[in-house]
């Protein structure tokens, strides 16, 4: 058996699925781009079936991501194969396709109103089609962990035959525990025929927090697949985190067998931040591996050790994930040139009218503080970047509020040479700016999430907001802004709220799909 153990990420893809997590194109790519920089094995970068942009979203990825393969989803049904199999086309040889059916009892009787017995002609079938187009087929039992496991056996064995090269074996309900899920993989691995032929892999959904216990225990059972998404996001409970996985499989190789992963665990923590703010999802402080808190040592006993001997109270050392790796900052000196190379460092790749909007920030954040940090420059491209794509820009806001005013705000907004102002009272000035944005584009949002973050440490210090919103019918939407001062970022945020619900219009993205895995 192979010492290497696969990962594959489904951050585009089963993580996207977090409610109020979905990403635009733009934030896709950059995602995408930070796991080839990760060396992701595969990248299961969308559901290409289930809307225009999530098709656009893949072939975009097959066609510019280098290095990782590339997986579409699809059910077992021929429109979906088909879908998925023309968009990661680009990718050739390194395009996969990933089918899965459910395959428990209680799904298949409840949900797919059939007999399990029904499900293997129909999976067979799908491979063999899945096969017309890619050599790599992955092929899912979903619910495999309340599945009979000789029906299992039956099944695999038949899509093996049909053509499927990788096995995945999802906990799709995060129902398992290590030691059970262990046997199972076992169990596969020692009776479905040619196992040695195929790779047996992982799927772990976290609802008992279990999702890495899970996926090492099989690992040590003989899966080398393990899958799973960047600050374990995902449906409910999320996925197996896989900065954990592939962290433990490396400190405790010992007794994994010695089975290695390829990943640049330098770039872990880099990913963790661009997904957690192109997700809008915070990571919480405490959070193994990449939490603010995972290397801050309180207790007096433990700081004492550290500085004597770092390894006496840390199994890891920060700079192997990432952490420490801040240069210099800029300040509002800094050229055009320096802030496109830091920008580069930091992963963007960016068009000169993208350069140029960030820019503009850059400059505009440079009067008001000091110094301008790394993160402040990802935060200002989020910022400054999808506002100049489609949508409204934000060119004025004034706020009056106190103890003993009414808050007011007049906010005036642009788009080409369109230009709006009105102004409105609110509950206080957050509400004030944001109703007034409501009252100039005649709609109604309303505010379910908001976060406000200080970006660097400091009373100059960014102030990045993150909100959700429900603007009637569809499915919530983030919103990303920054400012020195909040308000001013609470109003940004809500208008790239806006922006993102125009520009899904235009480019025709669906809600989540209620058949979505
Ligand atoms: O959780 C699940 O079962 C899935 C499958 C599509 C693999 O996400
Ligand atoms: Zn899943």
């Amino acid at each position: 058996m192979s010492d290497k153990v696969i990962i594959f990420d489904t951050t585009l893809r089963d993580g996207e699925q977090c409610p109020g997590a979905s990403m635009n194109l733009r934030e896709k790519m950059e995602v995408a781009r930070q796991l080839a920089r990760l060396n992701i094995d595969v990248i299961e970068a969308g559901f290409p079936v289930i809307s225009d942009g999530d098709f656009e979203a893949v072939s975009k990825i097959a066609t510019e991501i280098k290095g990782p393969v590339i997986c579409g989803l699809a059910r077992c049904i021929a429109k979906d194969i088909d879908a998925a199999g023309a968009a990661i086309k680009a990718a050739g040889e390194r395009g996969r396709i990933h089918t899965f059916i459910s395959t428990s009892k209680i799904q298949v009787e409840n949900q797919l109103k059939k007999q399990v017995d029904d499900v293997i002609p129909i999976a067979v079938e799908c491979v063999r089609r899945a096969r017309t187009f890619v050599k790599d087929v992955e092929f899912s039992p979903m619910d495999a962990t309340r599945t009979d496991p000789e029906f299992l056996v039956r099944l695999l064995n038949a899509v093996i035959e049909a053509g499927a090269t990788t096995l995945n074996i999802p906990d799709t309900v995060g129902y398992t525990v290590p030691e059970q899920y262990a046997e199972l993989i076992g169990y596969l691995r020692a009776n479905v025929r040619n196992a040695d032929d195929v790779i047996f892999s992982v799927h772990c959904h976290n609802d008992l927090g279990l999702a890495t216990a899970n996926s090492l225990a099989a690992v040590r059972a003989g899966a080398r697949q393990v899958e799973g998404t960047i600050n374990g996001i995902g449906e409910r409970a999320g996925n197996a985190a896989l900065e954990e996985v592939v962290m433990a499989l490396k400190m405790r190789n010992d007794y994994y067998g010695g089975v290695t992963t390829g990943i640049n665990t330098k770039e872990i923590v880099k990913a963790s931040r661009l997904v957690s703010r192109m997700s809008g999802l915070m990571v919480q402080r405490s959070k193994a591996i990449v939490g603010e808190n995972a290397f801050a040592h309180g207790s007096g006993i433990h700081q004492d050790g550290i500085l004597k001997k770092r390894e006496t109270y840390e199994i890891i050392d920060p700079r192997d994930v990432g952490w420490g790796e801040t240069e210099l900052p800029l300040t509002k000196h800094s050229g055009r040139h320096a802030v496109a190379k830091r920008l580069e460092h930091l992963g963007y790749f960016l068009n000169e009218k993208e350069l140029g909007s960030v820019f503009v920030r850059f400059k505009e954040i440079g009067d008001k503080k000091k110094f301008v940090y790394d993160d402040d420059l990802s935060v200002l491209v989020d910022d400054s970047i999808d506002a100049h794509l489609e949508g409204y820009t934000l060119d004025y806001i004034h706020v009056a509020s106190g103890s003993s005013t009414i808050p007011t705000a007049t906010v005036r907004l642009k788009r080409g040479e369109e230009i709006l102002q009105d102004s409105s009272p609110g509950n206080g000035a957050v509400d004030a700016a944001m109703k007034t944005i409501d009252r100039i584009l005649n709609q109604q949002g309303h505010l379910v999430e908001y976060n406000v973050q200080a970006v660097t440490q400091g009373k100059d210090a960014l102030g990045e907001v993150t909100l959700k919103c429900d603007f009637g019918g569809g499915p919530l939407v983030t919103g990303k802004g920054a400012s020195t001062d909040v308000i001013e970022a609470s109003a940004r945020a809500y208008l790239n709220a806006v922006n993102r619900v125009l520009s899904n219009k235009t480019q025709g993205q669906a809600a989540p799909a209620s058949d979505a895995p």
